[in-house]
Parts: structure tokens; C-alpha cells; sequence
């Protein structure tokens, strides 16, 4: 393997380790503390967005499903039908596969409910008042779409880095 192959492999399995890391974090610690919070939990959504967390995740995540993605053509000679055919090919494409579907939940309903979660905490905030009922309804409903869109993710990068381990080696 030449120098820049193995260096997006090394990438590749850094960059992977990294946002599985982040989803677990998130799923199992950030997500029910921010519920709990109630809607104090969106003002420290919106902490965490103006820090940039969403948005390194999402980078980190697109970097890991195109250098996969690059490996996978490198590894079946451009997508050869014979590899892509074969057990390591069905197991690497699968993962890249449940990979690239959990990148897009993260971008189309993770970021989005999570900046509207930050805004709504923020303005609840500076309005200094208690929150009115449809607030409250509010924050609830973004938070349940939340925790459940990071419950699929987090399962969605577990199975793919399970698939991961088992490709190279079939
Ligand atoms: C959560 C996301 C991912 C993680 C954690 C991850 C992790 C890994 C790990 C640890 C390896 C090395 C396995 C080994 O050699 O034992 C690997 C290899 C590989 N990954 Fe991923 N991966 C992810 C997503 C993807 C995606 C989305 C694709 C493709 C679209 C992909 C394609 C590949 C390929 C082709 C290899 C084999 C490379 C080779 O042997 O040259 N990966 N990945």
C-alpha cells in the first residue's frame, strides 16, 4: 500500500472513530441532560451550536463517508462488479451504505432540530418570562424528535463500524 493510501486509511479510520465517539456522547449523556434541562437544555443547544459542535460533527462526518468512499473504489478496482459481488465487498458497501444514510439524518434532522432547539432556548431566556404552554409543547416535541433521530444514528454507526471491522478481513 503506497503512503497515501495507508494516510486516508489512517484518516479514514480516525475520522470514523471520532464521530462514533461523538454520536455515543451525545445519544447517551449531552441528549438526556439537555432533556432534563428542559427548556434551559435549548439555551445550552445554543451554547454548544455558536461553539460549533453541530457543525464539526457534520464535517467530520462527510470526511469519513468520502474517504470510505474512496477507499471502496480503490479497494474494488472502480466498483468492480466482481468485488462488489463478493463477501467483503456486500459487508463494506452495506456499512458504507448505513454510514452514508445516518451523515444525512445527521444533516437533514439532527443540525436543523438541534439550531431550532438553541434559538426557541435562547429566546425563552431573554424573554424573562415563564414560558407560555405552546413553548413548552414546542421544546418537548423538538427534543423527542431529537432524541430519536440520535437513537438511529447511534445505531445506524454502531452496526457500520461492526461492518467495518468484519470487510477488510472476509
Ligand atoms: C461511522 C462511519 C465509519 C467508521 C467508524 C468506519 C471505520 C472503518 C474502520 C475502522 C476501517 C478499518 C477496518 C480494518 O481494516 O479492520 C474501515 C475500513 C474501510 N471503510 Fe470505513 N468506516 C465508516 C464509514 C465508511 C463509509 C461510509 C464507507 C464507504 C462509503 C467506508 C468504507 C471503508 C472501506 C472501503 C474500508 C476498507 C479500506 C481498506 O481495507 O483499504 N467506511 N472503516
Amino acid at each position: 500500500m503506497t503512503a497515501t493510501i495507508l494516510s486516508i486509511r489512517v484518516l479514514h479510520v480516525l475520522l470514523g472513530a471520532l464521530w462514533v465517539g461523538a454520536v455515543a456522547i451525545t445519544a447517551l449523556f449531552l441528549d438526556p441532560t439537555v432533556r432534563e434541562m428542559g427548556p434551559e437544555g435549548g439555551r445550552m443547544m445554543g451554547i454548544l451550536q455558536r461553539r460549533g459542535f453541530q457543525r464539526t460533527i457534520l464535517i467530520v462526518a462527510t470526511l469519513t463517508v468520502l474517504t470510505g468512499v474512496w477507499l471502496l473504489w480503490r479497494l474494488s478496482g472502480g466498483f468492480s462488479s466482481s468485488f462488489m459481488g463478493s463477501r467483503a465487498g456486500v459487508v463494506l458497501s452495506t456499512g458504507g451504505l448505513l454510514g452514508t444514510i445516518a451523515l444525512l439524518i445527521g444533516a437533514h434532522v439532527v443540525t436543523p432540530t438541534g439550531k431550532r432547539l438553541g434559538a426557541l432556548g435562547a429566546r425563552l431566556a431573554e424573554a424573562g418570562t415563564p414560558p407560555s404552554p405552546e413553548d413548552l409543547a414546542d421544546v418537548a416535541r423538538l427534543q423527542r424528535r431529537l432524541t430519536v433521530a440520535l437513537r438511529i444514528v447511534a445505531t445506524l454507526v454502531s452496526v457500520t463500524v461492526a461492518l467495518m471491522a468484519l470487510g477488510p478481513h472476509l
